[in-house]
């Protein structure tokens, strides 16, 4: 893992709705570093799923740029102004994971044609035996028994199904994969499966992932580095351990704080949060936490915390986000 793959700079997604406009994603800006797994966390509604469509624009950004590594040379493309030429080769290195494959595959398909489908919208193969041997090579590489080649998405568990979904993502042989809780839908037990199959996908493949889950615990198990996001910002970003050990946002604080104590190694107040999240079309226009946060002072009504690096490759938007380190090593 090594050097920036992709560099997302003021990255704006808002929408218009009837009572204004909606800021579901509101200038953020970072990195992806090529091979790594970055956990994408924040309550429902926060925008993740907003900023993983927008990192290969299967939304319009509003502003901003993601700037993503060319294969050759040392050059990057911004995949937000890309033109549709150049997003035809770009899709191929750019893929997503739903939540819900059952909502995204097409019920009357088998799974042989399900899996077919990238391939033959993109006229990947002109000799059918190459394709066949594609397809079983996909199907094996997800875990997918041969004899299910012909069975249809209603006659399949959840599991299943989300090995359909990962099949059709790896069917260009991409880079990098936006998994959109990949296992949120699924029990607990085949949870675990899908997490070791990703996780073995990437050693195999060396994929750079997106894994944006609205749960920390899940993230934890497989980052190396976590975004915490609030209100379609975000708040903290972190090596994964020190994210645990060293929360530096009071947001991830009360998030932590949450996790029953048994997951955890560190010792933890319970921090409750008080008061709703504000809304995203007319976001406070200082710290976003502001009104649920337990450290609240005048400047943070005031003026916006940037997201800055505290510690070494540790950032927190946040005006105190020395002061709580001390808090956090002296609870
Ligand atoms: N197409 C859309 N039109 C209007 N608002 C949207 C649209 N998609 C998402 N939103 C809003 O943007 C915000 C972020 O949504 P989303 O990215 O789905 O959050 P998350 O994935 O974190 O739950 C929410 O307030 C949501 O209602
Ligand atoms: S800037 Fe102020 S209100 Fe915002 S999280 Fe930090 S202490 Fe809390
Ligand atoms: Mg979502």
């Amino acid at each position: 893992m090594s050097g920036s793959y992709i560099r997302v700079e003021n990255l704006k997604k808002y929408f218009a709705t009837k009572r204004g406009m909606l800021h579901a994603v509101d200038d953020v800006s970072f990195e992806i570093k090529k091979g790594e797994t970055l956990g994408l966390v924040g309550e429902s509604g926060c925008g993740k799923s907003t900023l993983g469509r927008c990192l290969i624009r299967l939304l319009d950004s509003t502003a901003g740029k993601v700037l993503l590594k060319d294969n050759e040379g040392g050059g990057y493309t911004d995949i937000t102004k890309a033109s549709p030429r150049e997003m035809k080769e770009l899709r191929k290195r750019v893929q997503i994971v739903f939540q819900d494959p059952y909502s995204c595959l097409n019920p009357r398909l088998s799974v042989w044609e399900l899996i077919a489908e990238p391939l033959i919208v993109n006229g990947i193969y002109s000799d059918k035996n190459e394709m066949r041997r594609r397809i079983r090579s996909l199907m094996d590489t997800v875990g997918l028994a041969e004899r299910l080649e012909n069975s249809y998405p209603h006659e399949l568990d959840g599991g299943r199904r989300q090995r359909i979904g990962i099949a059709r993502s790896l069917a260009l042989n991409p880079e990098f994969i936006v998994l959109d809780e990949p296992v949120s839908a699924l029990d607990v037990c085949i949870q675990a499966q899908i997490l070791n199959l990703l996780n073995d996908l990437q050693k195999e493949f060396a994929y750079t992932y997106v894994f944006i889950s609205h749960n920390l615990s899940v993230v934890r198990h497989v980052s190396d580095r976590i975004a915490v996001m609030y209100l379609g910002q975000i708040v903290e970003l972190s090596e994964y351990r020190e994210l645990f050990s060293t929360p530096l946002h009071p947001y991830t604080q009360a998030l932590l704080s949450a996790i029953p104590l048994a997951k955890l190694d560190v010792k933890r107040e319970r921090i409750i949060l008080e008061g709703d999240v504000p809304s995203p079309i007319e976001p406070p226009e200082a710290c976003r936490f502001a009104g649920r946060c337990r450290y609240a002072k005048d400047i943070c009504r005031n003026t916006p915390p940037a997201l800055k690096e505290i510690l070494p490759g540790h950032f927190a938007a946040c005006h105190y986000a020395k002061e709580n380190m001390q808090n956090v090593h002296n609870a």
